[in-house]
């Protein structure tokens, strides 16, 4: 028996997507090349954005098809979508075919929801609340890569920004605890895994609702001694977000100093509007300290336009901001109202052809700033992390800054950490030659 699973959305959901895999496969599937030879079919969604949302039910309308004419083909449909009540009555109501709709809390049952789904004809839906849910340890997790993995610390997301929908479908802030994360880490790096990445919507979070002083900065100290490694965390709040951890960066043997800091929007009001707890010149500073402590940091960002009542001045502080900080990376979006959140009854809702208009001046510019700052790394000597063959005959893999370098080489190298010394740069990645060479 073969499975198949398309993701879409965030890092926690490729994660959690690794996470069904490792369950599926406990029942005896393996994964399939293609959807086609598929027996068991997993539409893991996001609710993000609209598009998102639009592509799943295409999905959806595509494999229904496919089981007319592959009657014992199981097709399960769930995470944050359906974890929406209207969304998962739709599609429990439009689409007999979809025989499993799951929520974003019902991932540890998924062997019995299948069983079920095997057993019995009917359709099923498993969706429930998040409250009094605890975090389930010791599930088998079957992982993409073999020298990159992800570990979640915190689930769930407390702070209701106004235009995200993600507090509602990924409920209250839950921290793992500590003992559990490092024994993971512990686990990966004896598997041989070189790269990490803690995950959490906030993870400066992380800790919080222990209420016995765990924070997150305690946590990155006792992962930074358990080996040699490659530690990421993402996303920051840069409400959360301060000097003091910072510092905790730059002490530290491991952590790299690479910072995701999403900033949403450059003005003041409509950061207030946003529910965001920040204000422009506290992001500023922040970021300035960044460079100040950690030279060599590269730091991204998420901003989105286009938000309820946002005038053209509003928009002219993120470009301001965009300007000074000069992100490495920037994921920009266009603001999609999402029903149950609160700038989706804001009553000055943006045009789309505006929102367009912003969303490409926005662009233009993080492409300078992109290239600007890798072109500033040429003649440098990076430490590369090789991950294998990419385009064109060369080599991949990144710096500990997570930017890509594409160099020639031996196949040999990959999983390896080489010195690179970069040649040339593009927009969106560095070129190089391995020292010695
Ligand atoms: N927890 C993370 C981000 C999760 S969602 C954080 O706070 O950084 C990823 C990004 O999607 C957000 O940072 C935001 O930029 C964008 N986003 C969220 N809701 C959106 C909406 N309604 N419209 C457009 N973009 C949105
Ligand atoms: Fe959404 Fe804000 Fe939570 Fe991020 S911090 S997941 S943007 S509510
Ligand atoms: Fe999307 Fe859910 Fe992540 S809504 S962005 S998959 S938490």
């Amino acid at each position: 028996m073969k499975y198949f699973i398309e993701v879409w959305g965030c890092q926690m959901n490729e994660h959690d997507a690794e996470t069904l895999s490792g369950i599926i496969e406990e029942r005896g599937y393996s994964k399939a090349e293609n959807y086609l030879d598929a027996d068991l079919i997993l539409l893991h969604t996001c609710c993000i954005r609209a598009k998102a949302e639009d592509k799943v039910i295409g999905r959806i309308g595509v494999l229904s098809k496919l089981k007319k004419k592959k009657k014992h083909l199981i097709i399960a449909v769930g995470g944050c979508m359906t974890q929406q009540e209207d969304v998962a009555r739709y599609i429990e109501k439009r689409f007999k075919e979809v025989d499993i709709i799951y929520g974003t809390h019902n991932l540890n049952e998924f062997a019995s929801l299948l069983e079920s789904a095997k057993a019995d004809q009917k359709q099923i839906k498993a969706v429930s609340d998040s409250e009094g849910m605890d975090i389930r340890e010791y599930v088998p997790i079957k992982r993409n890569d073999k020298l990159k993995a992800y570990v979640n610390i915190i689930y769930g997301c407390n702070n209701f920004c106004s235009y995200c929908i993600v507090p509602y479908v990924r409920g209250r802030e839950k921290s793992r605890e500590i003992k559990y994360i490092i024994q993971e880490v512990k686990e990966l790096l004896d598997q041989g895994f070189k790269d990490i990445t803690l995950l959490g919507q906030n993870v400066n979070s992380y800790g919080k609702d222990f209420k016995d002083g765990t924070n997150f900065a305690k946590l990155l100290k006792e992962l930074d001694v358990l080996g040699d490694y490659r530690l990421r965390f993402m996303s920051s709040h840069p409400r959360d977000f301060d000097e003091a951890l910072i510092d905790v960066i730059k002490d530290s043997k491991n952590v790299c100093h690479q910072i995701h800091l999403p900033l949403q929007s450059g003005s003041d009001k409509i950061i207030k509007e946003m529910n965001r707890g920040y204000t422009k010149k506290h992001y500023l500073d922040l970021t300035e300290y960044i460079y100040k402590v950690l030279p060599e940091a590269t730091i991204s960002t998420d901003i989105i336009v286009g938000f309820p009542g946002e005038t053209e001045e509003d928009f002219q502080d993120t470009l301001d901001v965009v300007e000074k900080v000069g992100y490495d990376q920037a994921y920009m979006f266009q603001y999609s109202i999402r029903e149950g959140t609160r700038a989706a009854k804001m009553t000055e809702q943006i045009p789309e052809a505006i929102k367009k208009e912003r969303f490409q001046r926005l662009l233009e510019l993080q492409n300078k700033k992109s290239l600007e700052r890798n072109n500033k790394m040429i003649g440098k000597i990076v430490e590369v992390l090789v991950e294998g063959f990419g385009e064109r005959n060369n080599l991949t893999g990144r710096t500990s800054g997570n930017k890509v370098v594409n160099f020639k080489g031996d196949k040999k190298l990959t999983g390896k950490l080489v010195w690179v010394g970069i040649t040339d740069a593009n927009t969106w990645s560095l070129f190089g030659k391995v020292k010695g060479e």
